[in-house]
């Protein structure tokens, strides 16, 4: 089974997974959202999901993957044939063709900026010409068309060569370098005058801030920076080896992927309330400060153009394992050739990612929607970087805990991982935890 579909070395798994999981999710997506939802109060409602709602699915989903060794769909349909649980599946598929879109036009951005920051235009910028840059940027589909073109055609390279071949590779080098320049951006971020108020922003949690939409956000930005809910975690399970011990990788994996939101965080809002920018700037967020930022600091003109870089490639480990989930799903069920299914989905996601790159300014309607009043972006974020991913967690969550059974599941779990501990926590967590939490915030968002 793992020798014709290829599967990871030991590390790999773990390397891959966390290449997953760091991503926009981390930089860009973070801390905008701790700055839309007033700060210190998300953070903590986000860690307890991480703990307890979303560290429970992604041990559910791994061990899912590796059990059946297949795609999502394939994978609810090897445990329980003929059931409508393979919607289940389906919906991931269908989210990471969404997901894919508007990640990839970020993404562009991303890569945008290295070319801006790598010919010096953020040499001397001040914040309202970074504000100005970035929206001029963002507004233009001149450059967010081919950026977006370009991104997935990169993807979609990676992703036909395979697994082993195509996404390991790319993660070994880059986390240890990306790790080093945001311990640098941290410095210089909390040793500027007025940090402090930041810092406050950041950790002091305000009760009034209390909504039922920041706790739906709250979680979803966990499900969303850990790849969980759309079987991301399954595909890239059912590529591990017995041997691997998936107690451990998830609890590396996941203490890793909130380690650098974290510290995302830490680099952004003492830099905002140092320079007297806004913290409720939406997605414009990080490509506002890290100029300012990267600018006011030694070495600024080099590990400028290097971070945007690095984080474009953590954003291409991460959009090739979005694409892998529709691929894998066409090669395994489908029967279709890896390249046929990557070009193929690839150009779709691309398609759909158009009306997002043009909702940023170039579209008044899309920039605009009628009646929601937010961005065809913004939709697609909420949609599907939030609610279906909430949906899809609790489902699989449901999936484990009552029609595969826990029990099963321990016993897939338990090789490689010697004796467990703690075991009958996740047992109750995945049964009653999870999905009682998700239903709950789902349910809270209709009050
Ligand atoms: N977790 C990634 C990030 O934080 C994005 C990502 C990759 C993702 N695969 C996913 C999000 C699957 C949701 C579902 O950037």
């Amino acid at each position: 089974m793992e020798t014709n579909r290829g599967s990871f070395s030991r590390i790999g798994f773990i390397l891959a997974a966390a290449g997953s999981a760091v991503g926009l999710g981390n930089l860009w997506k973070f801390p905008y959202t701790v700055g839309e939802n007033g700060g210190g109060l998300f953070v903590v409602i986000y860690l307890l999901s991480v703990i307890a709602i979303a560290f429970p699915v992604l041990l559910a989903e791994v061990t899912l993957g590796r059990f059946t060794g297949k795609n999502p769909v394939g994978a609810f349909n090897a445990i329980k044939p003929g059931t409508p649980w393979k919607l289940v599946g389906y919906l991931g598929v269908a989210s990471g063709f969404m997901i894919l879109s508007f990640y990839s036009v970020v993404a562009g951005t991303t890569l945008g900026y290295f070319f801006k920051s790598v010919t010096g235009q953020f040499v001397n910028i001040t914040p309202e010409i970074a504000e100005q840059t970035c929206d001029a940027f963002t507004s233009n589909p001149a450059f967010q068309l081919p950026l977006l073109a370009l991104f997935i055609a990169i993807t979609v390279f990676v992703v036909m060569r395979g697994v082993s071949g195509g996404i390991e590779k790319f993660s070994k080098i880059l986390m240890p370098v990306l790790f080093g320049i945001l311990i640098l951006l941290l410095v210089r971020s909390l040793t500027l005058s007025g940090a402090a108020k930041g810092i406050e922003f950041y950790l002091k949690p305000d009760i009034s801030a209390l909504k039922p939409k920041l706790v739906l956000d709250a979680m979803g930005q966990a499900f969303f920076s850990l790849s969980l809910g759309m079987g991301t975690m399954i595909t890239y399970g059912s590529y591990v080896s017995k041997r691997e011990n998936l107690v451990t990788s998830a609890g590396w994996i996941a203490s890793f992927d909130t380690g650098i939101a974290l510290m995302a965080g830490f680099i952004i809002f003492p830099a905002i309330f140092s320079q007297g920018m806004n913290e409720a700037a939406g997605p414009d967020t990080m490509f506002n400060v890290l100029p300012v930022l990267f600018d006011k600091m030694p070495g600024g003109i080099f590990f400028g153009p290097l971070f945007f870089l690095l984080l474009s490639i953590a954003a291409l480990t991460s959009t090739i394992s979005i694409l892998e989930v529709p691929v894998a799903y066409a090669v395994d069920e489908r029967k279709w050739g890896r390249k046929k299914s990557a070009i193929l989905i690839g150009s779709i996601a691309c398609l759909i990612g158009v009306p997002a790159a043009l909702s940023q300014g170039s579209v008044p309607f899309l920039a605009d929607l009628p009646l929601l009043h937010i961005s065809f972006m913004a939709l697609w974020v909420q949609v599907w970087g939030v609610l279906s991913l909430s949906i899809g967690a609790f489902f699989i969550a449901l999936f484990v805990g009552y029609a595969w059974k826990p029990g099963n599941a321990l016993m897939e779990i338990r090789q490689g991982a010697g004796s467990l501990k703690a075991v009958s926590l996740w047992v109750f967590a995945v049964k009653y935890v999870s999905p009682l939490l998700i239903l709950a915030i789902l349910i809270g968002m209709f009050f």
